[in-house]
């Protein structure tokens, strides 16, 4: 028997979440929460409601599964919260393509898209959404909620904060640490540490 699942948004990685547990099989997706209200003509997918009726879904379809397709760091958290609060199951979504040490750990509510890399003894917090082809090597340790753009790089033993956001094509090299709420804007490279809240760009990264 397949995981019914809830999705949580309608934004653009909502769109590429749907797609992508649909081609993969992860389970039945029962449709969707949204509080927009351009939702409504979103897919063919059924929209069940707001992200206030959380409880309501959780009563209803006690063994569903919310997925939280919010791209926002900071949203993403605070649903996902939420939705734990409430006595809600977050899903972890992880691509087949994806390569997971067994040696890893993966929090709670993660999406690990397809051609992810993580490597032995890495631990990724809850929410995280470890997009298209990113790598996280040996060691590193991920806060909650955090976001690696597509095909973005973390060197060996790296740390980095909650929410924070490495940006498409972004590395970091081994053993840096980027604080919380970073964001490293795309094709960057980070070469030292990253102090909380700053936006770094640029090779080598500096704060914009
Ligand atoms: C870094 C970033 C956050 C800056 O955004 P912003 O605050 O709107 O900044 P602006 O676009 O106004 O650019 C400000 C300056 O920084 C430069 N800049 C912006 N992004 C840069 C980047 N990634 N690398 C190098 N320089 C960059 C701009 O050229 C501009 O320089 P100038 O003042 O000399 O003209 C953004 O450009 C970025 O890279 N975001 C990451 C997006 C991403 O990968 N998302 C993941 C989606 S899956």
């Amino acid at each position: 028997m397949t995981t019914p699942l809830i999705l949580m948004g309608t934004g653009d990685h909502a769109l590429v979440m749907l797609d992508f547990i649909q081609r993969e099989g992860f389970g039945e997706v029962l449709g969707v929460l949204s509080p927009c209200e351009s939702a409504k003509t979103w897919t063919q997918t059924p929209v069940l409601g707001s992200d206030s009726d959380v409880a309501k879904m959780i009563a209803k379809y006690p063994h569903a599964q919310f997925v939280v397709a919010i791209g926002n760091n900071a949203t993403r958290l605070k649903v996902g919260n939420d939705i734990e609060k409430l006595g809600g199951t977050l899903a972890s979504i992880i691509s087949k393509t994806a390569v997971i040490s067994p040696q890893a750990v993966i929090g709670a509510g993660g999406m690990i898209l397809p051609f992810v890399v993580v490597h032995p003894k890495a631990e990724v917090g809850r929410l995280a959404l470890l997009n298209t082809g990113a790598i996280v090597e040996h060691h590193c340790q991920l806060g909650e909620a955090v976001h690696l753009a597509p095909r973005s790089v973390l060197g060996g033993r790296v740390t980095v904060g909650s929410q924070t956001l490495m940006g498409v094509g972004a590395c970091a090299k081994p053993a840096v640490t980027i604080g919380a709420n970073v964001t490293v804007g795309a094709g960057s490279a980070v070469v030292a540490d990253v102090a909380n809240g700053l936006t770094v760009c640029g090779v080598p990264a500096k704060p914009l």
